[in-house]
């Protein structure tokens, strides 16, 4: 069954359009790699999913019923969470408060962290912490954390809240080889209860972790399928040899 179906989703700024027509479909439990070259319309394709975006035209069906129209929060309420290309973390504040701003966004930070309901969420918390190796820095400031650890603490803030779709942009980016593969190792558990969109420049991490890839060129898909049919395909190499 399809978890996620994109019909000829289309999306315009100014006079540049951004996506043009795109579809793709995403099964339950399966890893999708989205690449392109630089400006092909990735970033704003998983913005348009979740919801940072509106698209000009076509329709997001998620877990069949039509989300095109609803806002980013009511699509995170209904499993479909998204962790941007640039960084979100709040860095004056410890790892735990940022996990815990991330399950309760209704609240105001100063509610947050002077009331009771900072252990409302602890096991949750405490569980994701020890799954992206960051127990031990439970108590540390976030922005004190090295840059891959930023980054894990980030996926983390988007995990904890048990998506069943999540979209990560470049999660691997600035990392180290040894980093990047951990990230592999860190996201792969996730696929026994949710499926994931990933934007990575890095294609072997893709063809790691990945069931099917996407490429996106000038905002339209110009191959879908598995890793082999990507890796085979002629338009792909074509796009690749000529403008990456
Ligand atoms: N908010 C915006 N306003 C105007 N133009 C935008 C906006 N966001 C993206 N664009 C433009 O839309 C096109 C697609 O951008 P997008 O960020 O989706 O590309 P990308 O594939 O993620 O690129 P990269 O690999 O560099 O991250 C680009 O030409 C970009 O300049
Ligand atoms: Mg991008």
């Amino acid at each position: 069954m399809n978890l996620l179906k994109i019909n000829s989703i289309s999306k315009k700024f100014g006079v540049l359009q951004a996506l043009n027509e795109v579809n793709i479909s995403i099964k339950k439990n399966t890893f999708h790699g989205l690449i392109g070259p630089n400006g092909s319309g990735k970033s704003t394709l998983l913005k348009t999913i979740a919801g940072a975006h509106y698209a000009d035209s076509g329709e997001i069906i998620f877990k069949n019923s039509n989300i095109t129209n609803n806002s980013p929060e009511l699509r995170s309420q209904k499993g479909l969470n998204l962790k941007f290309q640039i960084t979100a973390i709040l860095p004056q504040l410890t790892v735990y408060d940022n996990l815990l701003l991330a399950l309760q966004t209704n609240h105001s930070i100063w509610e947050l962290i002077s009331s009771k309901s900072k252990y409302l969420y602890y096991e949750k918390i405490i569980e994701v912490l020890e799954n992206f190796k960051l127990i031990k820095k439970v108590d540390t400031l976030a922005g004190e954390l090295s840059h891959g650890l930023q980054q894990w603490l980030e996926i983390a803030m988007v995990v904890v809240k048990k998506p069943e779709l999540l979209l990560l942009d470049e999660p691997t980016a600035g990392m180290s080889p040894q980093e990047r593969q951990v990230t592999g190792e860190l996201l792969v558990p996730l696929k026994s209860y949710c499926s994931l969109i990933i934007v990575e420049h890095d294609l072997d991490f893709i063809k790691d972790i990945c069931d099917y890839i996407t490429v996106l060129d000038q905002g339209k898909v110009l191959e879908t399928g598995s890793i082999e049919k990507i890796r085979t395909s002629k338009k792909v190499q074509e796009v690749y040899t000529t403008r990456v």
